[in-house]
């Protein structure tokens, strides 16, 4: 198994009291498969995808239990540098919103850039070219007169794909994405969704979708888990 959660248990200490907000959840997937995550709202889904990326708010959040096996290794017993290296390079999140999770005073190209500049050492100007290369491949048109654009100048779909390229930058084994598609128009969300799909089988990437879209679910999903 690529990952392989066992028994997750996660609570929030805050003023009124403790908060079980994650309590005993195990699921899995693999190389090449997606798994979709359904539950009602308040189950859980988030934050056992944060405590999974390793970063959850502590405090108020704490891990007070399980495993998260990640080729094998417990990631909650690993330093926190050692998990930052995994997070963004062999693990990576898109989130709901992808305006607020984007920098609105840093250009895209310099966004996507930095991924390179950071993990793999690569000088500014290559860094460039390959953010440039990441926009071709998510299909945003025009990227190489585009990518000194701020994300504010990018439409919703195209944020969304920014952030697909920002995740898939460093070639991850596995991504998360948390209701990717949630604020999008549905020709949109369809679009998005064939993308993610595409890049999963490309690069053989293991996914983890939270999602409403029974749809989508129907669609794309190897595996179900309900929460
Ligand atoms: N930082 C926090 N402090 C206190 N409680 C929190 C915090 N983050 C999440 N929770 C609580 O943990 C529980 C699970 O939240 P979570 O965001 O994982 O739900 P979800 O399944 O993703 O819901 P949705 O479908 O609405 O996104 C909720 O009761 C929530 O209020
Ligand atoms: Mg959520």
């Amino acid at each position: 198994m690529l990952l392989d959660v066992r028994d997750l248990q996660v609570e929030f200490h805050t003023r009124d009291g403790v908060v079980k907000a994650v309590n005993g959840v195990s699921y899995s997937v693999d190389a090449g498969e997606t798994l979709a995550v359904l539950g009602e709202s308040g189950s859980g889904k988030s934050v056992t995808a944060q405590a999974v990326m390793g970063i959850l708010d502590m405090p108020p959040g704490r891990i007070k239990g399980g495993e998260v096996l990640f080729k094998g290794q417990d990631l909650l017993k690993l330093k926190e540098d050692r998990r930052r290296k995994i997070r963004g390079a062999d693990m990576a999140m898109i989130f709901q919103d992808a305006l607020s999770s984007l920098n609105p005073v840093l250009s895209v190209g310099a966004q996507l850039g930095e991924m390179f500049i950071v993990h793999r050492g690569m000088s500014r100007k290559d860094a460039r070219a390959k953010s440039v290369e990441l926009m071709d491949r998510v299909r945003i048109p025009a990227a190489k007169e585009r990518v000194n654009d701020y994300p504010h100048q990018f439409s919703g779909g195209m944020r969304q794909r920014i952030m697909i390229a920002m995740a898939m930058a460093l070639e991850p084994s596995l991504i998360i994405a948390d209701e990717p598609t949630t604020a999008l128009d549905v020709t949109v969300q369809a679009q998005v969704m064939e993308l993610l799909g595409e890049l999963r089988r490309e690069l053989d990437m293991g996914l983890i979708l939270i999602t409403h879209d029974l749809g989508v679910v129907a669609d794309v999903a190897d595996k179900i888990a309900v929460m």
